[in-house]
């Protein structure tokens, strides 16, 4: 074939028809109209932790509705049940909006997670500006759940607008599935899937997560999240506290022995004692040590960003792969230890550790458990207290992996390029995104966290912000990719 035949072909097949200009300029003039949607928005406390709060996020869901009404999509509001309270009564939970743009059977169908409550946040928690008033500085757009998750989310919904406006066809079909809480661990949503498994669900080809940030400056693909075990480690002595003075050096204290074995889970250089973890971890390859040593990341900005002079490791490799890819052990608290300023001489008679492992794969939360509590018993007899000890494992979270070659990642390259000039980084999170994994074994479909947010947005911080950058470049992201996604072939 010579290369005109092959001009010909491309233009006279519509290959090459994507008009990515004419969308990108129609961001460009909207930028203003975008900014002051994700303003409406993040005036809305729609904060799921404050059950006082709950009218908020009732209308921040139904404000999220009409946006995708307006867009044009059907629209559904699903009720998902009651969240009791701790004092047993119970308050429904914000319904999950679901909306659907386009069914054409011949065309991939995405569907789009999101969610728009926030975590709390006052002006008093040391914020610079009112966290419910999107504040523009320097090009940064402040304001608690700009980038988390709700800028994001618009994002999404006007790279459908976009499309629409511009009378193009979506080339895809897309799905979107927005909660209200996911801060809260997205209370009623697992059940949700679960339902809507043959319905909702039965024609979605790929799942799309936008609910994480970039590592450095460079646009990032997500492909993998650890997992966390959370455990309680309760040991109990005397019926009563006890002083100090009057009963101390003849009794075994419950927090001595507490301490001491808390003081086994972990060596000081990092090493899990636990027998077994270790083990479970999947081996480190040389094509993912090349992949790591490949990606954007300055240590010494890490260790400045922390306010840290030594980190545990001192190499960029080893640093991201007990970030993303190895078990941690973190101790939080200790319920029932003095903690108040000042003295007090009291021998506690009941303490309880809170500490929990961070999961990868090959690991598993139940032989995990059961790995915890064998080895904290025995650490525990060799001690020979009278007192008592009750391990439990409160959160079994598991790791969600993706293949980063698979097509869904191909097509999230070629649109990072086609945007940004440049190869994205393919990272891991170091934290739990619980729903990427029931969506991945209750659905069965493939997924893509495709992050927007800036690494230094402060995600559950004081001064969350998204750059205009991260907002409106992301939604160019967001129109390149469905046309990349429209070209993965079907199987
Ligand atoms: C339970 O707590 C909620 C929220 O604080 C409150 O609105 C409600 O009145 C309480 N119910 C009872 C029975 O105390
Ligand atoms: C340990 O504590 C849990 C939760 O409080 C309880 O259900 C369990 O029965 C206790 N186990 C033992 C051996 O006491
Ligand atoms: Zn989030």
């Amino acid at each position: 074939m010579n290369s005109i035949t092959l001009v010909c072909l491309l233009l006279c097949t519509g290959v090459s028809s994507f008009r990515f200009e004419e969308l990108t300029q129609y961001v460009n003039s909207h930028e203003e109209e975008f900014i002051e949607t994700l303003r409406q928005w993040i005036a809305v406390e729609s904060d799921s932790s404050d059950v006082t709060k709950r009218s908020d996020l009732h209308r921040m869901m139904d404000m999220t509705a009409e946006k995708l009404r307006l867009v044009g999509g059907s629209v559904e509001m699903v009720d998902v049940g009651t969240q009791a309270l701790p004092n047993g009564s119970s308050i429904a939970l914000p319904k999950v909006v679901t909306a659907r743009f386009g069914e054409d059977p011949s065309k991939r169908t995405v569907c789009v997670y999101g969610h728009v409550d926030v975590q709390p946040a006052k002006k008093e928690d040391g914020w610079a500006t009112d966290p419910y008033e999107l504040t523009d500085i320097d090009g940064n757009l402040y304001g608690r759940g700009a980038s988390d998750n709700k800028a994001p989310v618009l994002a999404w919904i006007h790279t459908v607008e976009v499309y629409k406006a511009l009378n193009i066809d979506l080339p895809v079909n897309v799905k979107f599935i927005i909660e209200g809480m996911e801060e809260t661990g997205s209370n009623g949503l697992d059940d949700m899937i679960v339902a809507q498994k043959d319905s909702f669900f039965s024609d979605v080809d790929y799942i799309i997560i936008s609910d994480c940030v970039w590592l450095s400056r460079r646009p990032a693909l997500t492909y993998g999240t650890r997992g966390n075990c959370y455990f309680f480690a309760k040991v109990e002595g005397p019926k009563k506290d006890l002083h100090s003075g009057v009963y101390g050096g003849t009794v075994m204290e419950p927090m001595t022995d507490l301490i001491g074995i808390l003081d086994k889970l972990i060596s000081p250089s990092g090493k899990i004692l636990i027998p077994g973890v270790r083990e479970a971890v999947a081996h480190l390859s040389d094509e993912e040590w090349k992949m790591y040593q490949d990606i954007e990341f300055d240590l010494e900005s890490y260790k400045s960003e922390i306010g840290l002079s030594q980190l545990m490791y001192s190499n960029k490799v080893d640093l991201l792969a007990h970030r993303w890819r190895h078990p941690t052990v973190s101790i939080h608290g200790i319920e029932g230890a003095f903690s108040s300023p000042g003295t007090k001489t009291v021998i506690p008679a009941k303490v309880i550790a809170k500490f929990s492992i961070r999961q990868v794969p090959n690991m598993d939360p139940a032989v995990v458990e059961k790995q915890v509590t064998d080895y904290l018993h025995s650490v525990f007899a060799k001690r020979k207290s009278p007192n008592k000890l009750n391990v439990t494992m409160v959160i079994g979270a598991k790791p969600w992996l993706a293949d980063p070659k698979h097509p869904l990642y191909e097509a999230g390259k070629a649109a990072v390029k086609r945007v940004f000039a440049v190869e994205p980084d393919l990272i891991r999170e170091g934290g739990t995104i619980p729903i990427a994994r029931t969506f991945q074994d209750v659905t069965g479909k493939s997924i893509i966290m495709l992050p927007i947010g800036g690494f230094d947005d402060g995600l559950h911080s004081q001064n969350e912000k998204i750059s205009r950058y991260n907002y409106m470049e992301g939604t160019k992201l967001f129109i390149a990719y469905l046309h990349e996604v429209s070209q993965i072939k079907k199987y």
